[in-house]
């Protein structure tokens, strides 16, 4: 157990020691990705103050619109990790490919994979959106490590954590030893800690999922919200609540601090158009996972584990049900009988 009110810093400072990787590299890497997000927070709080709202013209790998913030905060990321000597390589949803470290700069021990602004187009709203990222153990003696070296599967992720830049920033953070919550102090520009052990509740009346798409989605997905839905009445016999921010960051945060499920399901569009999901396995299904079962939740595709997939390439989509232990055992179950 920590003081609560000790500075990010000196909490990775203290778990390092507990491990025998005393090198101050891992430390030194939080760090920079706390530098990144503390400078995505104050470009937020700045909005249409400096233009930086509305698109940039021009497309990801994935086809989708790219808003300004999503080109702006991609470079701050590479910025604030390029340039101290701890990672070997970066991927990002905002990059078609493995982004190699200029050839002067140092390599470093881990690889980071992010999704820089989460829900951006949220961004021109002023709703809720954040910043994920995942740390994975860079290959030994290699320069340049290729899309192969990011593809291993979410658990072999050192640290996973997000930054959601809501009414407050709050840096949430697992290591592999439980999830804990930072929340950054303007005035000391120091993220405090203010959650430790967060729990997710093992039961809701709350779920999240994108209720446009429900007439192309699969009869297991149809039951359990058919179900929620019909409330008393129904053969759950309680009412359910149902919530949906459009930024992933935001509505797995709330899932951490009261309890919900929360789902991006396969659905036929997408069958159709040959992918498996819509959310991104390496920088968003990954670290949410892993975060949610360090919280002691569960995140499944409805056929399998997440964390447990190998993923086949960089941009590799998945469907997503994360949060409350019982709800997505109960989703999971449906999709086996
Ligand atoms: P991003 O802004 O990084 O592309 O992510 C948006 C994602 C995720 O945050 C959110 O849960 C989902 O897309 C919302 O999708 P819909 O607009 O289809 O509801
Ligand atoms: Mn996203
Ligand atoms: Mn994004």
């Amino acid at each position: 157990m920590y003081e609560i009110g000790i500075t990010l810093t000196q909490y990775i400072i203290e778990e390092q020691r507990k491990t025998d990787q005393a090198s101050g590299e891992f430390t030194a890497l939080l760090n920079d990705i706390a530098v990144a997000c503390k400078k995505i927070s104050s470009l937020t709080r700045k909005g249409n103050l400096v233009g930086i709202l509305g698109s940039a013209g021009s497309a990801n790998v994935q086809g989708e619109e790219q808003k300004k913030m999503d080109v702006i905060t991609n470079n701050v990321f590479i910025e604030a990790l390029q340039n101290n000597g701890h990672v070997a390589a970066l991927a990002s949803e905002e990059m078609d490919e493995v982004y190699h470290l200029p050839d002067n700069k140092i390599r470093g021990s881990y690889l980071v994979t992010f999704d820089p602004l989460d829900g951006s187009s949220n961004m021109d709203v002023n709703v809720s959106i954040g910043t994920i990222f995942s740390i994975l153990r860079a290959p030994e003696g290699v320069k340049n490590p290729a899309a192969e070296d990011f593809c291993k599967a979410g658990v072999k992720q050192i640290a996973a954590g997000y930054c959601i830049y809501g009414p407050s920033t709050i840096l949430v953070l697992t290591t592999g030893y439980g999830v804990t919550m930072f929340t950054l102090d303007r005035e000391s520009g120091s993220f405090i800690l203010t959650q430790e052990n967060v729990q997710i509740p093992v039961d809701t009346c709350e779920f999240a999922i994108n209720m446009s798409n429900q007439r192309f989605w699969e009869a297991p997905i149809q039951r359990y919200i058919d179900e929620c839905i019909a409330g008393k009445e129904g053969v759950r016999g309680v009412d359910f609540n149902m919530r949906w921010v459009g930024s992933m960051v935001a509505d797995v945060h709330r899932i951490l601090t009261r309890g919900g499920i929360f789902m991006y399901p396969i659905d036929a569009r997408m069958k159709k158009a040959g992918t498996e999901g819509k959310l991104r396995l390496l920088y968003e299904a990954n670290p949410m996972s892993m975060i949610v079962e360090q919280a002691g939740g569960l995140a499944v595709t409805g056929y399998e584990r997440i964390l447990d997939i190998i993923p086949k390439s960089l941009h590799q989509r998945v469907p997503v049900i994360l949060g409350s232990k019982n709800e997505v055992e109960r989703v999971n179950s449906y999709h086996k009988s």
